[in-house]
């Protein structure tokens, strides 16, 4: 241990089924720190009994590919009982931040998230800790658990990366066919047609909801909104009248697969 001593950490925790959005946080935490840390761990406990845990993608041989490419210098591959030994008790929630968007649809999963986040930063003991925008939900609890449990480690949130024609990247991305593919970007450009609305001075969120609500019907192979709408970028509470910073989100099913996308916007 004592060769880390002085020497900073930069943790990149991921579910693994790497793609060029987590290779973005590995990229900055190598930029940021003396030492990066990776670990990949499909995490039992943030996938509710009807979800995708089983099938979720897992290629541990290209995923150690592409990460001894990036030079990272430590992959932690927990042991799934090891992570959560017999008579494991202890759940983090934050609340009321894990009922929101998400949270509504996917009851625990952020329980599984701040958990599994918590035992991961404690084990790494990093400096710095980095995750995507893309999953803002996500990052704002873990902001929030971060401050309420002194666990002293800065979060640091990346960019989105995006496909060529807008599609946020996600391993579940896998799961669609050629015909979902094409239909996926949808979810982008009701997002821009969203910003652009706002920045041209609709501020009700009701005409930009009945909007992002028409671009995605749009496309027959939607065949649920879970929400979309524009949220208080903190609490993330649905807002009512558009100012300042606020946060565009939606997350739709294709088939039998959920996507997810946000946007920012300042005014
Ligand atoms: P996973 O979905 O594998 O994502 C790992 C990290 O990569 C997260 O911080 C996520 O936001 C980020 N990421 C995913 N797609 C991205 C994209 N297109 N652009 C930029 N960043 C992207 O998120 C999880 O795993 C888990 O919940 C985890 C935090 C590891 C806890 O189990």
């Amino acid at each position: 241990m004592h060769l880390m001593k002085g020497r900073t950490i930069g943790f990149v925790p991921t579910m693994g089924a790497l793609h060029e959005g987590h290779l973005s946080l590995i990229k900055r935490a190598k930029m940021e720190n003396d030492i990066t840390v990776a670990s990949i761990f499909v995490n039992p406990a943030q996938f509710g009994p009807t979800e995708d845990l089983e099938k979720y993608p897992r290629d541990i041989e290209n995923d150690t590919i592409k990460l001894r490419r990036h030079e990272i210098d430590i992959l932690l591959l927990p042991d799934r009982n090891l992570m959560y030994t017999n008579g494991f008790s202890t759940y983090i929630n934050v609340d009321p931040l894990s009922e929101k968007l998400c949270g509504m649809f996917r009851p625990g999963h952020f329980k599984g998230v701040a958990t599994v986040v918590a035992k991961l930063l404690n084990i790494v003991s990093p400096t710095r800790a980095y995750f995507g925008q893309k999953d803002f939900q996500q990052t704002v609890i873990i902001k929030r658990m971060v401050k309420d449990l002194n666990l002293g480690v800065d979060i640091v949130v990346c960019p989105t990366i995006r496909e060529h024609d807008g599609l946020a990247m996600s391993s579940r991305n896998s799961y669609l066919d050629g015909e979902q593919r094409k239909a996926a970007p949808v979810l982008y450009r009701c997002l821009n047609k969203a910003s652009d609305a706002i920045k041209s001075g609709i501020i009700n969120t009701e005409q930009i909801k009945e909007l992002m609500t028409k671009a995605l019907s749009d496309k027959a192979l939607i065949t649920q909104i879970d929400y979309a709408s524009v949220y208080h970028p903190e609490t993330l509470e649905e807002i009512k009248e558009i100012k300042g910073e606020v946060l565009i989100a939606a997350a739709v099913r294709i088939g039998d697969t959920r996507l997810i996308d946000n946007m920012p916007v300042n005014l």
